[in-house]
């Protein structure tokens, strides 16, 4: 992680100063995106960047500089740190004032980025995953991808505390998404998953792969659903930029389940992978 993003320069990182006054550092006022490099190139970068502005024009922060500038520095910045396969990081803080609720709307966002190496995990594709199913402590616009992230890192905590990949969240029993991952339920050819509401995140990933499950012929219902009906799915998965298809084979928690890799899951696993080949090549 030698070279980072650093408003609009690309510096190394020992020469990132920022001031303790942050909002971001003051009151996880902020936003961030995640964009995945595959064998070298970014997958799905407008539409990430674009998730971005919609996450800063909510929270009314203002971008320093535009969109073709922060795509050409998130190339560079790739380039610079030789990175093959991997992630580009990206947060926007509110910027520095002097610490108050308030937020004034004439100061400019604060941009960071790194960029590293990442494996993608094979295994847990494979293998699936067991999750833990918990209440969804939240607050009430998860549609904005906020760096205030402390309901999702609590969850996540308290699935590792019980030998669990993801916790997966519900609020009064309809099951919402994972801590850092959205959620879909197969049964028969019938994929189920949140509408993309103020209580999820629309994740890009699945927003792809609703799309790449319609061309394969799956009906894709985007209608909450409960605990009982997560129980009776033939199959589940979770996805998300850096775990993309993760089959849930377990749930703990406020329910218990098993499901098999099943192979619908399979089936979308590979669509997947020749959708990220053909986008990326
Ligand atoms: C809460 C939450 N939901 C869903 C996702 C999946 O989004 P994406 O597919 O864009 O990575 C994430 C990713 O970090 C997340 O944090």
């Amino acid at each position: 992680m030698s070279y980072v993003l650093f408003n609009d320069q690309i510096t190394k990182r020992e020469h990132v100063n920022i001031d303790m006054e942050d909002r971001g550092y003051n009151f996880g006022d902020g936003i961030y995106e995640v964009i995945p490099i595959y064998e070298g190139n970014t997958f799905a970068m407008e539409e990430h960047l674009q998730r971005f502005l919609e996450s800063a024009s909510k929270l009314e922060i203002k971008l320093p500089y535009d969109k073709t500038v922060l795509e050409q520095q998130l190339n560079e910045l790739k380039i610079k740190n030789k990175v093959i396969n991997g992630i580009i990081y990206i947060q926007m803080t509110r910027g520095v004032s002097p610490r108050a609720h308030l937020y004034e709307r004439n100061v400019e966002g604060l941009i960071t980025g790194f960029c590293r190496e990442m494996a993608f995990p094979t295994e847990q594709k494979l293998a699936g995953v067991s999750v833990l199913l918990t209440e969804d402590i939240r607050w009430l616009r998860c549609d904005i991808k906020s760096i205030n992230l402390l309901g999702n890192i609590m969850a996540k905590r308290k699935a590792t505390d019980n030998d669990c990949h993801e916790a997966i969240m519900h609020r009064n029993g309809i099951l919402t998404e994972g801590s850092s991952s959205n959620l879909f339920i197969v049964k028969g050819k019938q994929l189920q998953t949140h509408p993309p509401t103020n209580l999820i995140l629309n994740g890009i990933t699945r927003q792809i792969v609703i799309k790449l499950a319609k061309e394969n012929g799956f009906t894709v219902n985007e209608e909450a659903f409960s605990m009982q009906q997560l129980l009776e799915a033939d199959e589940a998965f979770i996805t998300s930029t850096t775990q993309e298809i993760t089959p849930i084979t377990k749930i703990i928690g406020d329910i218990n389940a098993t499901f098999p890799v099943g192979t619908i899951t399979k089936e979308l696993q590979h669509a997947f992978k020749a959708f990220i080949d053909k986008e990326t090549k």
